[in-house]
C-alpha cells in the first residue's frame, strides 16, 4: 500500500485525506484568528505580495485551490473586480467559513467543493490557479501540480505559497518556535495542541524551494521559478504554461 506523511508520521495514503480533514474541521473556527497570533499577522503580508506581484488580467478566470476562509480569493477580487475568481477547498467547513467572510466583506464568491488532485474542470479553463499553504496537505502532490497544469490556457500562470526552508541561521528559533511555541498557542486558543504539532511537522516534511521548482516542472509546466519572502519562511513558486 502506497505510503505518504502525516507530518512525522508515516501512514497510509488513503488515510491521509481524512486525517487532513480531521486536522481543519477540528481548527476551522479559530483558523483566522490562530493565522494572525502565529505568524505575527505577517501571512497578510504574504498573502498580498504574491497576489500584487502576480501578472494577471482584469478580466482573468482564477482558481483559488486550497482556499479555506478565502484571503487569497478577496485579494485577486480586489486587484481585479472584474475577473472571475472561484474559491475552492475540500474541507466544507472551511468553505463555509471562507464564504461567510467574502459576504460579511461585501463579494459575492463563487464558491466549490473539490479535491485539488481531481479537478472537475476541462483542460484550459484558467489564466491563473492559486494555492496558498495548501499543497503541503495534500495526499499527491505531482498530482495536484498536473492538475493546476492542465486546467491552465496558454500564457496561463500557477502560484504557489507555501512555508518552505528557512535561511540556515534562522533554523533553531525557528525550530523552537514551530515545535514548541506554535503548540502550546494551538492549544490556548483552539483547544487543539495535535493539529498544531501536525502542521508544523508538515512544513518540515515538504519540499524545499528546489525540489517544488523541479516537481512544477516535472508536472509540465514551460518554465517555474520562485521567491523567498521573510528569509524563506515562505516561498512562491509561479509556473509558467507557454
Ligand atoms: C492551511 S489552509 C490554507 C487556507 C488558505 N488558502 C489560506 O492561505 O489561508 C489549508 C487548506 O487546504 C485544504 N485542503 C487540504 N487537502 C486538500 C485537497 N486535497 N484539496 C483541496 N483542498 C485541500 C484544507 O481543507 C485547508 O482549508
Amino acid at each position: 500500500m502506497k505510503k505518504t506523511h502525516f507530518g512525522f508520521e508515516t501512514i497510509d495514503a488513503a488515510q491521509k485525506e481524512k486525517r487532513v480533514a480531521d486536522v481543519f474541521d477540528s481548527i476551522a473556527a479559530h483558523y483566522d484568528l490562530m493565522n494572525d497570533l502565529a505568524s505575527f499577522g505577517l501571512h497578510r503580508r504574504w498573502k498580498r505580495n504574491m497576489v500584487d506581484r502576480l501578472a494577471v488580467h482584469e478580466e482573468a478566470d482564477i482558481l483559488d485551490l486550497a482556499g479555506g476562509t478565502g484571503d487569497l480569493t478577496r485579494l485577486f477580487l480586489e486587484k481585479c473586480p472584474r475577473a472571475t475568481v472561484i474559491l475552492s477547498d475540500i474541507n466544507a467547513t472551511m468553505l463555509r467559513l471562507g464564504r461567510a467572510k467574502l459576504i460579511r466583506q461585501n463579494f459575492s464568491p463563487l464558491v466549490l467543493q473539490c479535491n485539488a488532485e481531481a479537478l472537475p474542470f476541462a483542460d484550459q479553463t484558467f489564466d491563473a490557479v492559486s494555492i496558498g499553504f495548501g499543497l503541503r496537505n495534500i495526499t499527491d502532490k505531482e498530482k495536484t501540480l498536473a492538475e493546476m497544469r492542465r486546467v491552465l490556457r496558454p500564457g496561463g500562470i500557477a502560484a504557489i505559497l507555501e512555508f518552505s526552508r528557512v535561511a540556515g541561521f534562522l533554523a533553531p528559533f525557528y525550530d523552537f518556535y514551530s515545535f514548541t511555541v506554535l503548540p502550546k498557542l494551538g492549544a490556548l486558543i483552539s483547544g487543539d495542541q495535535a493539529s498544531y504539532r501536525y502542521l508544523a511537522e508538515s512544513i518540515r516534511v515538504h519540499p524545499d524551494q528546489e525540489k517544488l521548482r523541479k516537481m512544477m516542472l516535472h508536472a509540465g509546466f514551460d518554465e517555474a521559478e520562485y521567491y523567498n519572502m521573510t528569509f524563506g519562511i515562505v516561498a512562491v513558486h509561479v509556473g509558467y504554461v507557454h
